[in-house]
This record gives C-alpha cells, sequence and structure tokens, in this order.
C-alpha cells in the first residue's frame, strides 16, 4: 500500500477498460484521481460507446479505496475543454504528479478502403488527443519540480498490424510524441514513457466487430472462439491479458520506484511483439 502515496494522477478514457482499471489501482495506492471521459458514442466507432453510468462506477470504485476523485465528460480532442477539465481538477485536489494518457478509440479496415472520416477520427483521438492531454498536464508536472507521464498505445505501436493501418500509424505517432517529450521535459524531472499492450479483455476487443475480425469462419463467434484465434498472437498461450497487468504497469511508471525510467516503450503482450 502507498506506492503513489499523496499523488494525484489524471486518468482519460477513464469510465471503462484500461483506464477505470488504473484510476482504481493508482487510488489503492493512495492517489487522489482526476477522470476524464467522453462517455458516449465517438464517430465511426461501430462497438458501443461508455456511458455516464460507466464512469459513475469508476467514481464508486475509487471513493470505495477511501481516495478522492474528480470526474469531467469531456472529448479528449477538445483541447480547450480539456485544460478546463484539467485545471480544474488540480485546483480542487491540489496538484498533479501522473498523467495517464488512455482514452482511444478502434475499428478496422483494409489500409486503402479506410474513408477520410475513420483515419482522420482515429488520428484526431489515438493521436491527437493524447498530445492535448501532455498539453493541458505538462504545466502542472513541471510546477511540481516533476512527475510522470504514461502514454497508451500498443503493440500497433511497436509493429505493423493488418487491417488496423490508421491506428497503426496513431499508435506509432505516441512514441514519436512520448521519445520527444521525454527530452523536451526531463530537465523539468518529468519522465514520459508508453506503454504496449497486447489484446486486453475490455469492451474495445470483446464486441462483435472484432469477434468477426479475428474469426471470420463463424457467423457470430462466440467469446471461447475469438479465444481460440487471439491465442495465436501472443508467446505465452493466453489470448489475452487484463486491465489490471496494464494498470500494475502504470502503477510502478508512475510511482517513485520508476524514478529513472523515461524514454521507455513498455510492452505489456505475452511476447506478441517477439513472436
Ligand atoms: N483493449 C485492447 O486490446 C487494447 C490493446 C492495446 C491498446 N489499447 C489501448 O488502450 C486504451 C484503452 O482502451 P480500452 O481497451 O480500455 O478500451 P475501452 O473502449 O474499454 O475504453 C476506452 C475509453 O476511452 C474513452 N474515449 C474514447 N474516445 C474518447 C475521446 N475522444 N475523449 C475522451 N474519452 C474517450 C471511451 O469512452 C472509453 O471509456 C486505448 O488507447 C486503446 O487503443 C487497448
Amino acid at each position: 500500500m502507498g506506492r503513489v502515496s499523496n499523488k494525484v494522477a489524471l486518468v482519460t478514457g477513464a469510465a471503462r477498460g484500461i483506464g477505470r482499471a488504473q484510476a482504481i489501482r493508482l487510488a489503492e495506492e493512495g492517489a487522489d484521481i482526476i477522470a476524464v471521459d467522453v462517455c458516449g458514442p465517438v464517430e465511426t466507432v461501430v462497438s458501443p460507446g461508455a456511458t455516464p453510468a460507466d464512469l459513475d462506477e469508476t467514481v464508486r470504485a475509487v471513493e470505495a479505496t477511501g481516495r478522492r476523485i474528480v470526474r469531467a465528460v469531456v472529448d479528449v480532442r477538445d483541447g480547450a475543454a480539456l485544460r478546463t477539465a484539467v485545471d480544474a481538477g488540480v485546483a480542487e485536489l491540489g496538484g498533479l504528479d501522473i498523467v495517464c494518457a488512455t482514452a482511444g478509440i478502434s475499428n478496422s479496415g483494409p489500409a486503402l478502403e479506410l474513408t477520410e472520416q475513420q483515419w482522420q477520427t482515429m488520428i484526431d483521438v489515438n493521436l491527437t488527443g493524447v498530445w492535448q492531454t501532455c498539453k493541458a498536464s505538462a504545466p502542472h508536472l513541471i510546477s511540481r519540480g516533476g512527475g510522470a507521464m504514461i502514454l497508451t498505445s500498443s503493440i500497433a505501436g511497436l509493429r505493423g498490424l493488418v487491417g488496423v493501418a490508421h491506428y497503426t500509424a496513431a499508435k506509432h505517432g505516441v512514441v514519436g510524441l512520448m521519445r520527444s517529450l521525454a527530452k523536451e521535459l526531463a530537465p523539468h524531472h518529468v519522465r514520459v514513457n508508453s506503454v504496449h499492450p497486447t489484446n486486453v479483455d475490455t469492451p474495445m476487443i470483446q464486441n462483435d466487430m472484432v469477434r468477426k475480425v479475428f474469426r471470420p469462419d463463424r457467423e457470430n463467434p462466440t467469446r471461447e472462439e475469438f479465444a481460440e484465434a487471439a491465442v495465436t498472437m501472443n508467446m505465452l498461450p493466453i489470448p489475452w491479458v487484463e486491465p489490471i497487468d496494464i494498470a500494475n504497469a502504470t502503477l510502478f511508471l508512475g510511482s517513485d520506484e520508476g524514478r529513472y525510467v523515461t524514454a521507455v516503450t513498455l510492452p505489456i503482450d505475452a511476447g506478441s511483439t517477439q513472436r
């Protein structure tokens, strides 16, 4: 207990999935949370969006740890709204130490068949939204005398994946952003790293669209049939990791245990990128 005692963490995409797990795990270890999520559908995404009730559940779970949480329903593409939300959270909680840029979307299609809107929305949310998050929060970390940013990329930030060129381009872009920011912010003792999950058991993959991509041979693939195909992506014989696995890596990078770790691309991928 107490690995991030009395720190404050911003988490985007906090309503569900990896973002929710990060918020809860950091709170369990002593951090107060600023939780940001759009809580609604994003254009071009065919799987169901997060809801205000999802963010309520994150708030409930964080408060159950005894820590404080400030929530904001904001789209990470809206830099001005994001800055307002971060500034308000910082004013209420007294500062900012850890930033988890986790909000993201996915959809799929062959590279040459993606629509302009699919391409642009992907870059806007998964890359520009991460930059907006860093931009809104960096001044607070600098004024605190240091801090840590954890940008959620993907194995698609380290290698090419078929059928998600726009996602892959955005996630590689996150690595470039991370590497430059790590250099620019190092003099301020702000560390910037990226995490690269393989498939994670969240609504982003547990939906009909992704299951069909993995099991084109099935009309309505079940979770088990999806798992049989997903296991072939990883070196360890598992179909996917859990949100807590990303949250634990985030905790290490965000805590003082990771105090000299910066500019690192950390796979949490069951060996997928080396397979
Ligand atoms: N699930 C996976 O297999 C997997 C693998 C590698 C990387 N990732 C990455 O992890 C991150 C989290 O994904 P997840 O699996 O938890 O998915 P998820 O769909 O369960 O959660 C994503 C959250 O981000 C929010 N969000 C989306 N667009 C937003 C926007 N414009 N502004 C604010 N919030 C927005 C959603 O509302 C949702 O709550 C994403 O960046 C994703 O690309 C996921």
